[in-house]
Protein backbone atom coordinates (compact mmCIF):
# COMPACT_ATOMS: atom_id res chain seq x y z
CA UNK A 1 0.00 0.00 0.00
CA UNK A 2 0.84 3.16 -1.29
CA UNK A 3 2.15 5.81 1.80
CA UNK A 4 -0.20 8.37 0.91
CA UNK A 5 -3.38 5.41 0.84
CA UNK A 6 -1.99 3.96 3.98
CA UNK A 7 -2.53 7.83 5.62
CA UNK A 8 -5.73 8.53 4.04
CA UNK A 9 -6.81 4.96 6.04
CA UNK A 10 -5.14 6.20 9.27
CA UNK A 11 -6.93 9.76 8.62
CA UNK A 12 -10.49 8.01 8.04
CA UNK A 13 -9.84 5.39 10.69
CA UNK A 14 -11.81 7.40 13.50
CA UNK A 15 -15.10 7.75 12.13
CA UNK A 16 -15.42 5.08 10.89
CA UNK A 17 -14.72 3.33 14.57
CA UNK A 18 -17.31 5.61 15.44
CA UNK A 19 -19.78 4.06 12.86
CA UNK A 20 -18.56 0.56 13.08
CA UNK A 21 -19.15 0.83 17.34
CA UNK A 22 -22.64 2.16 16.51
CA UNK A 23 -23.56 -0.31 14.02
CA UNK A 24 -22.70 -3.51 16.71
CA UNK A 25 -25.45 -1.95 18.61
CA UNK A 26 -28.05 -2.97 16.91
CA UNK A 27 -26.68 -6.16 16.21
CA UNK A 28 -27.69 -7.39 19.93
CA UNK A 29 -30.77 -9.53 19.13
CA UNK A 30 -31.45 -9.46 23.07
CA UNK A 31 -31.55 -5.67 23.16
CA UNK A 32 -35.32 -5.29 24.64
CA UNK A 33 -35.87 -0.87 24.61
CA UNK A 34 -34.14 1.73 23.27
CA UNK A 35 -32.33 2.89 26.81
CA UNK A 36 -30.59 -0.79 27.22
CA UNK A 37 -29.03 -0.20 23.77
CA UNK A 38 -27.87 3.05 24.32
CA UNK A 39 -27.11 2.21 27.69
CA UNK A 40 -24.76 -0.71 26.09
CA UNK A 41 -23.00 1.39 23.43
CA UNK A 42 -19.59 2.91 23.63
CA UNK A 43 -19.60 6.36 25.64
CA UNK A 44 -17.97 9.52 24.73
CA UNK A 45 -15.73 8.76 27.05
CA UNK A 46 -14.56 6.10 25.30
CA UNK A 47 -13.51 8.39 22.55
CA UNK A 48 -11.85 10.37 24.84
CA UNK A 49 -8.06 9.79 25.33
CA UNK A 50 -6.77 11.28 29.52
CA UNK A 51 -9.00 13.47 31.46
CA UNK A 52 -11.32 15.75 29.52
CA UNK A 53 -9.32 16.97 26.99
CA UNK A 54 -10.39 16.65 23.45
CA UNK A 55 -8.36 14.34 21.26
CA UNK A 56 -8.56 12.23 17.68
CA UNK A 57 -8.39 8.85 17.92
CA UNK A 58 -5.27 8.27 16.13
CA UNK A 59 -2.53 10.67 15.12
CA UNK A 60 -1.96 10.25 11.13
CA UNK A 61 1.38 9.22 10.19
CA UNK A 62 2.02 11.54 7.56
CA UNK A 63 4.87 10.68 5.16
CA UNK A 64 5.90 13.96 3.45
CA UNK A 65 6.68 16.01 6.57
CA UNK A 66 9.58 14.84 8.90
CA UNK A 67 8.78 12.18 11.42
CA UNK A 68 9.54 15.16 14.25
CA UNK A 69 7.48 17.56 13.26
CA UNK A 70 5.21 18.76 16.27
CA UNK A 71 2.32 20.24 14.22
CA UNK A 72 1.71 23.20 16.76
CA UNK A 73 4.89 23.73 18.15
CA UNK A 74 3.29 26.82 20.17
CA UNK A 75 2.21 29.02 17.00
CA UNK A 76 -0.66 30.95 17.63
CA UNK A 77 -3.96 31.09 16.71
CA UNK A 78 -6.16 33.85 16.13
CA UNK A 79 -10.16 32.62 15.29
CA UNK A 80 -12.44 34.85 13.48
CA UNK A 81 -15.51 33.91 13.30
CA UNK A 82 -18.93 34.74 10.81
CA UNK A 83 -22.07 32.83 9.95
CA UNK A 84 -24.16 30.34 11.96
CA UNK A 85 -24.08 28.74 15.14
CA UNK A 86 -23.07 26.19 13.42
CA UNK A 87 -19.71 27.77 12.38
CA UNK A 88 -18.99 28.89 16.39
CA UNK A 89 -19.59 25.51 17.76
CA UNK A 90 -17.40 24.32 14.16
CA UNK A 91 -14.70 26.80 15.42
CA UNK A 92 -14.87 25.07 18.80
CA UNK A 93 -14.05 21.56 17.15
CA UNK A 94 -10.83 23.28 15.23
CA UNK A 95 -9.66 24.59 18.31
CA UNK A 96 -10.03 21.22 20.03
CA UNK A 97 -8.24 19.46 17.26
CA UNK A 98 -5.70 21.99 17.30
CA UNK A 99 -5.06 22.70 21.09
CA UNK A 100 -4.10 19.02 21.05
CA UNK A 101 -1.57 18.91 18.83
CA UNK A 102 0.26 21.88 20.53
CA UNK A 103 -1.32 25.00 18.73
CA UNK A 104 -2.09 28.13 21.48
CA UNK A 105 -5.19 30.67 21.58
CA UNK A 106 -4.96 34.21 21.42
CA UNK A 107 -7.17 37.38 20.89
CA UNK A 108 -4.65 39.72 20.83
CA UNK A 109 -3.86 40.21 16.67
CA UNK A 110 -0.35 41.24 17.06
CA UNK A 111 0.78 37.68 19.26
CA UNK A 112 -1.22 35.72 16.14
CA UNK A 113 0.90 33.30 13.82
CA UNK A 114 -1.89 32.07 12.13
CA UNK A 115 -5.58 34.01 11.32
CA UNK A 116 -8.09 31.54 11.03
CA UNK A 117 -11.19 33.00 9.33
CA UNK A 118 -14.72 30.72 9.67
CA UNK A 119 -16.76 31.82 6.91
CA UNK A 120 -20.21 31.99 5.63
CA UNK A 121 -21.31 32.07 2.01
CA UNK A 122 -25.37 32.55 2.88
CA UNK A 123 -25.87 35.89 0.87
CA UNK A 124 -23.06 38.09 -0.57
CA UNK A 125 -23.15 40.34 2.27
CA UNK A 126 -22.06 37.66 4.55
CA UNK A 127 -19.45 37.01 1.75
CA UNK A 128 -18.21 40.68 1.42
CA UNK A 129 -17.93 41.08 5.09
CA UNK A 130 -14.92 38.78 4.85
CA UNK A 131 -13.41 39.73 2.11
CA UNK A 132 -13.05 42.88 4.12
CA UNK A 133 -11.54 41.02 6.73
CA UNK A 134 -8.77 39.95 4.11
CA UNK A 135 -7.88 43.26 3.10
CA UNK A 136 -7.46 43.95 6.85
CA UNK A 137 -5.40 41.05 7.40
CA UNK A 138 -3.34 41.01 4.23
CA UNK A 139 -2.04 44.37 5.32
CA UNK A 140 -1.08 42.92 8.40
CA UNK A 141 1.06 39.81 6.89
CA UNK A 142 2.62 42.39 4.70
CA UNK A 143 3.15 44.35 7.91
CA UNK A 144 4.45 41.81 9.70
CA UNK A 145 6.56 40.32 6.91
CA UNK A 146 8.79 43.48 6.88
CA UNK A 147 9.56 43.58 10.33
CA UNK A 148 9.65 40.23 11.35
CA UNK A 149 10.90 37.97 9.20
CA UNK A 150 11.13 35.23 11.69
CA UNK A 151 7.52 35.60 12.45
CA UNK A 152 5.24 35.06 9.01
CA UNK A 153 1.62 35.16 9.19
CA UNK A 154 -0.34 32.41 7.82
CA UNK A 155 -3.38 33.10 6.52
CA UNK A 156 -6.41 29.93 6.75
CA UNK A 157 -10.33 30.71 5.59
CA UNK A 158 -12.57 27.80 7.14
CA UNK A 159 -16.32 26.79 6.73
CA UNK A 160 -18.64 27.73 4.03
CA UNK A 161 -17.10 30.08 1.69
CA UNK A 162 -14.11 28.21 1.93
CA UNK A 163 -16.17 25.21 0.20
CA UNK A 164 -18.22 27.67 -2.13
CA UNK A 165 -15.11 28.94 -3.36
CA UNK A 166 -12.31 26.38 -3.66
CA UNK A 167 -8.80 26.68 -5.30
CA UNK A 168 -10.62 29.99 -6.35
CA UNK A 169 -10.12 31.28 -3.31
CA UNK A 170 -6.15 31.54 -3.79
CA UNK A 171 -6.30 32.63 -6.94
CA UNK A 172 -8.36 35.61 -5.99
CA UNK A 173 -7.02 36.46 -2.41
CA UNK A 174 -2.96 35.52 -2.88
CA UNK A 175 -2.41 35.89 0.71
CA UNK A 176 -4.50 33.05 1.43
CA UNK A 177 -2.64 29.73 2.82
CA UNK A 178 -4.98 27.42 3.85
CA UNK A 179 -8.57 26.79 2.22
CA UNK A 180 -10.02 24.08 4.62
CA UNK A 181 -13.93 22.91 4.03
CA UNK A 182 -16.37 21.50 6.55
CA UNK A 183 -15.63 18.38 6.49
CA UNK A 184 -12.07 18.85 6.18
CA UNK A 185 -10.76 20.19 10.05
CA UNK A 186 -8.98 17.07 11.02
CA UNK A 187 -6.81 18.18 8.21
CA UNK A 188 -5.78 21.23 9.52
CA UNK A 189 -2.67 20.41 11.32
CA UNK A 190 -1.53 18.91 8.60
CA UNK A 191 -2.29 21.28 6.37
CA UNK A 192 -0.79 23.89 8.44
CA UNK A 193 1.92 22.14 8.70
CA UNK A 194 2.26 22.48 5.18
CA UNK A 195 2.11 26.20 5.02
CA UNK A 196 5.50 26.22 7.47
CA UNK A 197 7.63 25.48 4.07
CA UNK A 198 5.75 28.28 1.83
CA UNK A 199 3.40 25.98 0.32
CA UNK A 200 -0.24 26.38 0.13
CA UNK A 201 -2.71 23.96 1.19
CA UNK A 202 -6.18 23.05 0.09
CA UNK A 203 -8.76 20.41 1.39
CA UNK A 204 -12.22 20.71 0.56
CA UNK A 205 -13.46 17.22 0.32
CA UNK A 206 -17.04 16.54 1.40
CA UNK A 207 -17.79 13.18 3.39
CA UNK A 208 -20.96 11.63 4.49
CA UNK A 209 -19.83 10.29 7.26
CA UNK A 210 -18.06 12.58 8.81
CA UNK A 211 -19.95 14.10 11.93
CA UNK A 212 -16.64 14.54 14.74
CA UNK A 213 -18.80 12.70 17.11
CA UNK A 214 -15.62 11.79 18.33
CA UNK A 215 -14.08 15.24 18.86
CA UNK A 216 -15.24 16.81 21.97
CA UNK A 217 -15.33 20.93 21.34
CA UNK A 218 -13.46 23.22 23.12
CA UNK A 219 -15.79 26.27 23.91
CA UNK A 220 -14.14 29.76 23.04
CA UNK A 221 -15.75 31.58 25.80
CA UNK A 222 -15.24 29.42 28.84
CA UNK A 223 -17.29 31.68 30.85
CA UNK A 224 -20.31 31.34 29.22
CA UNK A 225 -23.57 29.65 30.86
CA UNK A 226 -24.18 28.57 27.70
CA UNK A 227 -23.14 25.94 24.83
CA UNK A 228 -23.54 24.56 21.35
CA UNK A 229 -23.96 20.74 20.48
CA UNK A 230 -24.35 19.60 16.89
CA UNK A 231 -26.21 16.92 16.09
CA UNK A 232 -26.11 16.41 12.65
CA UNK A 233 -24.48 18.08 9.76
CA UNK A 234 -25.15 18.95 6.10
CA UNK A 235 -28.52 19.56 4.78
CA UNK A 236 -30.71 16.97 2.10
CA UNK A 237 -33.64 19.47 1.35
CA UNK A 238 -32.57 21.42 -1.40
CA UNK A 239 -34.22 24.88 -1.26
CA UNK A 240 -33.96 26.53 -4.17
CA UNK A 241 -32.51 29.59 -2.87
CA UNK A 242 -29.68 28.06 -0.13
CA UNK A 243 -26.32 27.56 -0.94
CA UNK A 244 -26.07 25.45 2.20
CA UNK A 245 -26.43 21.74 0.75
CA UNK A 246 -23.59 22.72 -1.27
CA UNK A 247 -21.59 24.10 1.49
CA UNK A 248 -22.16 21.19 3.90
CA UNK A 249 -23.13 18.25 1.69
CA UNK A 250 -25.43 15.68 2.43
CA UNK A 251 -27.42 15.11 5.75
CA UNK A 252 -25.71 13.02 8.23
CA UNK A 253 -26.12 12.63 11.97
CA UNK A 254 -24.32 11.59 15.38
CA UNK A 255 -24.65 8.68 17.73
CA UNK A 256 -27.11 9.65 20.15
CA UNK A 257 -25.39 8.27 22.88
CA UNK A 258 -22.03 10.40 21.52
CA UNK A 259 -24.84 13.69 22.45
CA UNK A 260 -26.26 12.52 25.38
CA UNK A 261 -22.84 12.30 27.29
CA UNK A 262 -21.34 15.48 25.58
CA UNK A 263 -24.87 17.29 27.04
CA UNK A 264 -23.73 15.68 30.48
CA UNK A 265 -20.22 16.68 30.50
CA UNK A 266 -20.81 20.38 30.07
CA UNK A 267 -23.71 20.20 33.04
CA UNK A 268 -20.92 18.67 34.95
CA UNK A 269 -18.44 21.91 33.92
CA UNK A 270 -21.26 23.97 35.02
CA UNK A 271 -23.03 25.01 31.94
CA UNK A 272 -26.94 25.71 32.19
CA UNK A 273 -28.06 25.73 28.69
CA UNK A 274 -27.09 23.90 25.54
CA UNK A 275 -28.73 24.39 21.97
CA UNK A 276 -28.83 21.26 19.75
CA UNK A 277 -27.62 22.26 16.14
CA UNK A 278 -29.00 21.20 12.76
CA UNK A 279 -30.00 22.24 9.53
CA UNK A 280 -33.15 20.18 10.18
CA UNK A 281 -33.37 18.68 13.66
CA UNK A 282 -36.29 16.97 12.74
CA UNK A 283 -34.83 14.55 10.28
CA UNK A 284 -32.49 13.69 12.67
CA UNK A 285 -31.65 9.98 12.65
CA UNK A 286 -29.60 7.43 15.01
CA UNK A 287 -28.98 4.90 11.82
CA UNK A 288 -30.50 1.91 13.84
CA UNK A 289 -33.05 -0.23 13.17
CA UNK A 290 -36.93 1.06 14.39
CA UNK A 291 -39.48 0.01 11.73
CA UNK A 292 -42.30 2.00 13.41
CA UNK A 293 -40.92 4.84 11.73
CA UNK A 294 -42.19 4.77 8.34
CA UNK A 295 -45.53 5.17 10.37
CA UNK A 296 -44.62 8.48 11.61
CA UNK A 297 -43.17 9.40 8.02
CA UNK A 298 -46.49 8.51 6.38
CA UNK A 299 -48.11 10.58 8.83
CA UNK A 300 -46.37 13.81 8.43
CA UNK A 301 -46.91 13.89 4.65
CA UNK A 302 -50.60 13.45 4.92
CA UNK A 303 -50.94 16.93 6.36
CA UNK A 304 -49.53 18.82 3.46
CA UNK A 305 -46.25 18.19 3.63
CA UNK A 306 -43.93 16.97 0.92
CA UNK A 307 -40.22 15.88 0.87
CA UNK A 308 -38.10 16.34 -2.25
CA UNK A 309 -35.70 14.04 -0.93
CA UNK A 310 -35.72 10.45 -0.49
CA UNK A 311 -36.33 9.98 3.50
CA UNK A 312 -34.34 7.04 5.25
CA UNK A 313 -35.69 4.83 7.33
CA UNK A 314 -35.12 3.46 10.64
CA UNK A 315 -33.00 4.61 13.47
CA UNK A 316 -33.62 6.76 16.74
CA UNK A 317 -35.38 10.14 16.05
CA UNK A 318 -35.04 13.68 17.34
CA UNK A 319 -37.85 12.64 19.66
CA UNK A 320 -35.90 10.05 21.05
CA UNK A 321 -32.84 12.95 21.03
CA UNK A 322 -34.80 15.11 22.72
CA UNK A 323 -36.24 12.69 25.05
CA UNK A 324 -32.97 11.29 26.06
CA UNK A 325 -31.38 15.20 26.47
CA UNK A 326 -33.80 16.45 28.13
CA UNK A 327 -34.13 13.33 31.04
CA UNK A 328 -29.86 13.48 30.81
CA UNK A 329 -29.69 17.09 32.37
CA UNK A 330 -32.68 18.07 33.91
CA UNK A 331 -31.49 21.26 35.29
CA UNK A 332 -29.66 22.21 32.12
CA UNK A 333 -32.17 24.65 29.66
CA UNK A 334 -32.60 22.88 26.34
CA UNK A 335 -33.11 24.27 23.07
CA UNK A 336 -32.66 23.42 19.50
CA UNK A 337 -32.28 25.33 16.03
CA UNK A 338 -33.19 24.82 13.52
CA UNK A 339 -36.35 22.33 12.66
CA UNK A 340 -38.29 22.58 8.95
CA UNK A 341 -41.85 23.27 9.35
CA UNK A 342 -42.36 19.87 7.14
CA UNK A 343 -40.89 17.36 9.34
CA UNK A 344 -42.78 18.05 12.71
CA UNK A 345 -43.94 15.05 14.13
CA UNK A 346 -46.70 14.93 17.12
CA UNK A 347 -44.12 12.90 19.34
CA UNK A 348 -41.59 16.26 19.18
CA UNK A 349 -44.22 17.80 19.90
CA UNK A 350 -45.59 15.84 23.13
CA UNK A 351 -41.40 15.53 24.16
CA UNK A 352 -41.65 19.44 23.99
CA UNK A 353 -44.77 19.92 26.19
CA UNK A 354 -43.79 17.31 28.86
CA UNK A 355 -40.30 18.35 29.59
CA UNK A 356 -40.06 21.88 31.64
CA UNK A 357 -36.62 22.15 30.68
CA UNK A 358 -37.19 22.29 26.67
CA UNK A 359 -37.76 25.73 26.44
CA UNK A 360 -41.16 26.33 24.35
CA UNK A 361 -39.63 28.47 21.75
CA UNK A 362 -40.05 26.68 18.50
CA UNK A 363 -38.57 27.98 15.29
CA UNK A 364 -40.16 27.54 12.41
CA UNK A 365 -38.90 29.44 9.18
CA UNK A 366 -41.81 29.99 7.02
CA UNK A 367 -39.67 31.39 4.66
CA UNK A 368 -42.69 33.33 2.90
CA UNK A 369 -46.55 33.54 3.19
CA UNK A 370 -47.44 32.88 -0.25
CA UNK A 371 -47.88 29.31 -1.95
CA UNK A 372 -47.00 30.61 -5.39
CA UNK A 373 -43.16 31.63 -3.79
CA UNK A 374 -43.21 28.53 -1.72
CA UNK A 375 -43.42 26.24 -4.64
CA UNK A 376 -40.90 28.62 -6.11
CA UNK A 377 -38.44 27.79 -3.34
CA UNK A 378 -39.20 24.27 -2.80
CA UNK A 379 -39.99 24.31 0.65
CA UNK A 380 -42.69 21.05 0.59
CA UNK A 381 -45.82 22.73 2.14
CA UNK A 382 -48.51 25.57 1.73
CA UNK A 383 -49.29 28.80 3.56
CA UNK A 384 -51.84 27.10 4.04
CA UNK A 385 -50.30 23.76 5.69
CA UNK A 386 -47.77 26.25 7.23
CA UNK A 387 -50.63 28.21 9.22
CA UNK A 388 -52.08 24.78 10.61
CA UNK A 389 -49.63 23.18 11.54
CA UNK A 390 -49.01 26.73 13.75
CA UNK A 391 -52.34 26.21 15.15
CA UNK A 392 -51.85 22.10 15.69
CA UNK A 393 -48.41 23.10 17.86
CA UNK A 394 -50.51 25.83 19.83
CA UNK A 395 -52.99 23.43 20.70
CA UNK A 396 -50.28 20.93 21.28
CA UNK A 397 -48.16 23.25 23.44
CA UNK A 398 -50.30 26.47 24.87
CA UNK A 399 -48.27 29.46 25.24
CA UNK A 400 -45.98 28.29 22.70
CA UNK A 401 -43.41 30.84 21.05
CA UNK A 402 -42.94 30.74 17.82
CA UNK A 403 -39.66 32.06 15.68
CA UNK A 404 -39.18 32.13 11.74
CA UNK A 405 -36.86 33.40 9.09
CA UNK A 406 -38.59 35.27 6.33
CA UNK A 407 -36.78 36.06 3.07
CA UNK A 408 -38.22 39.14 0.58
CA UNK A 409 -37.52 39.70 -3.39
CA UNK A 410 -36.84 35.73 -4.09
CA UNK A 411 -37.00 35.26 -7.97
CA UNK A 412 -40.11 36.70 -9.24
CA UNK A 413 -41.76 37.77 -6.02
CA UNK A 414 -44.95 39.96 -7.19
CA UNK A 415 -46.37 42.82 -4.46
CA UNK A 416 -49.38 40.58 -3.96
CA UNK A 417 -46.84 37.44 -3.03
CA UNK A 418 -45.27 39.82 -1.02
CA UNK A 419 -48.42 41.00 0.88
CA UNK A 420 -48.99 37.35 1.97
CA UNK A 421 -45.76 37.66 3.73
CA UNK A 422 -47.08 40.48 5.38
CA UNK A 423 -50.33 39.06 6.36
CA UNK A 424 -48.63 35.84 7.55
CA UNK A 425 -46.48 37.54 9.84
CA UNK A 426 -49.43 39.32 10.81
CA UNK A 427 -50.89 36.44 12.02
CA UNK A 428 -48.78 34.57 13.13
CA UNK A 429 -47.28 36.11 16.58
CA UNK A 430 -43.55 35.51 15.98
CA UNK A 431 -41.66 36.42 19.11
CA UNK A 432 -38.54 36.34 17.01
CA UNK A 433 -38.11 36.80 13.50
CA UNK A 434 -34.60 36.92 11.09
CA UNK A 435 -35.81 38.88 8.04
CA UNK A 436 -33.46 38.97 4.92
CA UNK A 437 -33.40 40.36 1.77
CA UNK A 438 -32.99 37.70 -0.80
CA UNK A 439 -29.27 37.35 -2.71
CA UNK A 440 -28.84 35.15 -5.64
CA UNK A 441 -26.16 32.25 -4.63
CA UNK A 442 -24.55 30.63 -7.84
CA UNK A 443 -24.69 26.71 -8.02
CA UNK A 444 -28.38 26.60 -6.58
CA UNK A 445 -31.59 25.64 -8.72
CA UNK A 446 -33.20 29.16 -8.39
CA UNK A 447 -29.47 30.04 -9.92
CA UNK A 448 -30.15 27.78 -12.65
CA UNK A 449 -34.13 27.85 -13.18
CA UNK A 450 -35.31 31.79 -12.17
CA UNK A 451 -34.09 34.87 -12.77
CA UNK A 452 -33.18 37.45 -9.56
CA UNK A 453 -35.41 40.06 -11.19
CA UNK A 454 -36.56 41.66 -8.48
CA UNK A 455 -34.94 45.27 -8.16
CA UNK A 456 -32.57 46.04 -5.14
CA UNK A 457 -34.58 48.97 -4.21
CA UNK A 458 -37.95 47.11 -3.97
CA UNK A 459 -35.82 44.04 -1.76
CA UNK A 460 -34.92 47.06 0.81
CA UNK A 461 -38.50 48.50 0.52
CA UNK A 462 -39.92 45.08 1.73
CA UNK A 463 -37.11 44.24 3.85
CA UNK A 464 -37.76 47.63 5.66
CA UNK A 465 -41.55 46.97 5.81
CA UNK A 466 -41.10 43.49 7.52
CA UNK A 467 -38.85 44.90 9.53
CA UNK A 468 -41.31 47.61 10.56
CA UNK A 469 -43.84 45.26 11.17
CA UNK A 470 -42.27 42.79 13.25
CA UNK A 471 -41.23 45.38 15.88
CA UNK A 472 -44.63 46.69 16.15
CA UNK A 473 -45.91 43.39 16.87
CA UNK A 474 -43.05 42.02 19.14
CA UNK A 475 -43.27 45.43 21.24
CA UNK A 476 -47.14 44.42 22.15
CA UNK A 477 -46.32 41.02 22.33
CA UNK A 478 -43.83 42.01 24.73
CA UNK A 479 -45.42 44.74 26.54
CA UNK A 480 -48.91 41.87 27.35
CA UNK A 481 -46.11 40.57 29.75
CA UNK A 482 -45.19 43.26 31.48
CA UNK A 483 -46.60 42.14 35.45
CA UNK A 484 -45.69 38.70 34.45
CA UNK A 485 -42.31 36.66 36.17
CA UNK A 486 -39.83 34.79 33.89
CA UNK A 487 -37.40 32.23 34.39
CA UNK A 488 -34.18 34.66 33.60
CA UNK A 489 -30.87 32.78 33.24
CA UNK A 490 -27.96 35.76 33.60
CA UNK A 491 -25.45 35.18 31.30
CA UNK A 492 -23.55 38.54 32.43
CA UNK A 493 -23.52 42.51 32.24
CA UNK A 494 -25.54 44.83 30.09
CA UNK A 495 -22.74 46.73 27.98
CA UNK A 496 -24.15 50.38 28.05
CA UNK A 497 -25.68 50.13 31.83
CA UNK A 498 -23.66 47.50 33.61
CA UNK A 499 -26.77 45.86 34.53
CA UNK A 500 -27.09 42.35 34.45
CA UNK A 501 -28.22 40.57 31.53
CA UNK A 502 -29.94 37.78 30.59
CA UNK A 503 -32.22 35.24 28.57
CA UNK A 504 -35.96 34.39 29.37
CA UNK A 505 -37.51 31.31 27.62
CA UNK A 506 -38.02 32.76 24.70
CA UNK A 507 -34.55 33.90 24.07
CA UNK A 508 -35.82 37.33 24.88
CA UNK A 509 -33.45 39.74 26.65
CA UNK A 510 -34.12 41.11 30.08
CA UNK A 511 -31.89 43.17 31.43
CA UNK A 512 -32.65 44.35 35.73
CA UNK A 513 -30.34 45.53 38.69
CA UNK A 514 -27.85 43.61 40.60
CA UNK A 515 -29.07 43.38 44.18
CA UNK A 516 -29.30 40.75 47.20
CA UNK A 517 -32.36 38.42 46.59
CA UNK A 518 -33.81 35.08 48.04
CA UNK A 519 -31.28 32.16 47.63
CA UNK A 520 -33.02 28.45 47.04
CA UNK A 521 -31.75 28.06 50.28
CA UNK A 522 -33.87 30.72 52.43
CA UNK A 523 -30.50 33.73 52.43
CA UNK A 524 -30.09 36.65 50.89
CA UNK A 525 -27.12 36.77 48.22
CA UNK A 526 -26.30 38.40 45.39
CA UNK A 527 -26.78 37.18 41.57
CA UNK A 528 -24.14 36.62 39.44
CA UNK A 529 -23.70 34.97 35.22
CA UNK A 530 -25.45 31.03 35.44
CA UNK A 531 -27.47 31.67 38.09
CA UNK A 532 -31.66 30.95 37.43
CA UNK A 533 -33.71 33.81 39.08
CA UNK A 534 -37.49 34.86 38.64
CA UNK A 535 -37.92 38.46 37.35
CA UNK A 536 -41.58 40.43 37.54
CA UNK A 537 -41.16 42.49 33.87
CA UNK A 538 -41.53 45.43 34.47
CA UNK A 539 -41.13 47.36 31.19
CA UNK A 540 -40.99 45.66 27.20
CA UNK A 541 -39.36 47.22 23.88
CA UNK A 542 -39.01 45.35 20.70
CA UNK A 543 -35.91 43.42 21.68
CA UNK A 544 -35.25 44.07 25.49
CA UNK A 545 -37.59 43.61 28.54
CA UNK A 546 -37.09 44.84 32.23
CA UNK A 547 -37.75 44.07 35.40
CA UNK A 548 -37.27 43.07 38.95
CA UNK A 549 -36.18 40.12 40.10
CA UNK A 550 -37.94 38.53 43.24
CA UNK A 551 -35.57 35.40 44.16
CA UNK A 552 -33.38 32.26 42.69
CA UNK A 553 -34.68 29.60 41.18
CA UNK A 554 -34.14 26.88 39.02
CA UNK A 555 -35.93 25.23 36.09
CA UNK A 556 -37.04 22.16 38.21
CA UNK A 557 -38.88 24.46 40.99
CA UNK A 558 -39.91 27.35 38.78
CA UNK A 559 -42.03 24.78 36.77
CA UNK A 560 -42.81 22.56 39.39
CA UNK A 561 -46.52 23.35 40.71
CA UNK A 562 -47.48 25.37 37.59
CA UNK A 563 -47.46 23.31 34.12
CA UNK A 564 -46.90 24.93 31.07
CA UNK A 565 -50.32 24.52 29.83
CA UNK A 566 -51.71 26.95 33.19
CA UNK A 567 -48.96 29.64 32.18
CA UNK A 568 -45.86 29.16 30.68
CA UNK A 569 -43.51 31.83 31.71
CA UNK A 570 -45.21 33.46 35.00
CA UNK A 571 -45.49 33.18 38.83
CA UNK A 572 -47.19 36.23 39.78
N1 LIG B 1 -31.53 25.29 7.85
C1 LIG B 1 -32.08 26.46 8.35
C2 LIG B 1 -31.58 27.73 7.76
C3 LIG B 1 -30.20 27.95 7.50
S1 LIG B 1 -29.83 29.39 6.66
C4 LIG B 1 -33.55 26.46 8.06
O1 LIG B 1 -33.98 25.86 7.10
O2 LIG B 1 -34.22 27.14 8.80
C5 LIG B 1 -30.64 30.63 7.61
C6 LIG B 1 -31.62 31.43 6.86
O3 LIG B 1 -30.99 32.21 5.86
C7 LIG B 1 -32.67 30.67 6.09
O4 LIG B 1 -33.70 30.21 6.90
C8 LIG B 1 -33.16 31.69 5.11
O5 LIG B 1 -34.19 32.48 5.64
C9 LIG B 1 -31.94 32.57 4.90
N2 LIG B 1 -31.36 32.37 3.57
C10 LIG B 1 -30.85 31.24 3.05
N3 LIG B 1 -30.43 31.44 1.78
C11 LIG B 1 -30.69 32.74 1.51
C12 LIG B 1 -30.49 33.56 0.36
N4 LIG B 1 -29.93 33.06 -0.75
N5 LIG B 1 -30.87 34.86 0.41
C13 LIG B 1 -31.42 35.36 1.55
N6 LIG B 1 -31.63 34.64 2.65
C14 LIG B 1 -31.28 33.34 2.63
FE1 LIG C 1 -31.00 25.71 3.37
FE2 LIG C 1 -33.42 24.68 3.21
FE3 LIG C 1 -31.40 23.19 4.13
FE4 LIG C 1 -32.33 25.22 5.61
S1 LIG C 1 -33.48 23.40 5.02
S2 LIG C 1 -30.19 24.73 5.17
S3 LIG C 1 -32.89 26.71 4.08
S4 LIG C 1 -31.62 23.97 2.05
FE1 LIG D 1 -23.46 30.49 6.67
FE2 LIG D 1 -22.73 28.02 6.33
FE3 LIG D 1 -24.08 28.71 8.49
S1 LIG D 1 -23.44 29.38 4.76
S2 LIG D 1 -25.36 30.37 7.76
S3 LIG D 1 -22.08 29.40 7.96
S4 LIG D 1 -24.24 26.81 7.37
Amino acid sequence: MSLLRRTQRLLNLSSKYVSRNCRCLSDGTQLTSRRDKIKQGPSLKEFIIGDSEPVLLDRPHIPYLPENVTFGSNRKVYFDVYGCQMNLNDTEIVWSILKKEGFEKTEIEEEADIFLVMTCAIREGAESKIWHRLDHLRGFKRRRAQKNKDRPVKIGLLGCMAERLKTKLIEKEKAVDVVAGPDSYRDLPRLLALTESGQTAVNVLLSLDETYADVMPVRLNQDSVSAFISIMRGCDNMCTYCIVPFTRGRERSRPLRSIVDEARLLADRGVKEITLLGQNVNSYRDTRENPEDKERLDTQLAKGFKTVYKSKKGGLRFADLLDEVSAAVPDMRVRFTAAHPKDFPDEVLQVISERPNICKLLHLPAQSGSTTVLERMRRGYSREAYLQLVDHVKNTIPGVGLSTDMICGFCGETDEEFEETMTLMQEVDYNIAFLFPYSMREKTAAHRRYKDDVPDSIKKLRHNRMIQLYRTKSQALNQSEIGNTHLVLIEGTAPKTGQLLGRNEFYMKVVFDQCEIESQDGGRVNMKPGDFVAVRITGAKSSVLTGVPMYHSSVREFYRDVSWGERHMLRV
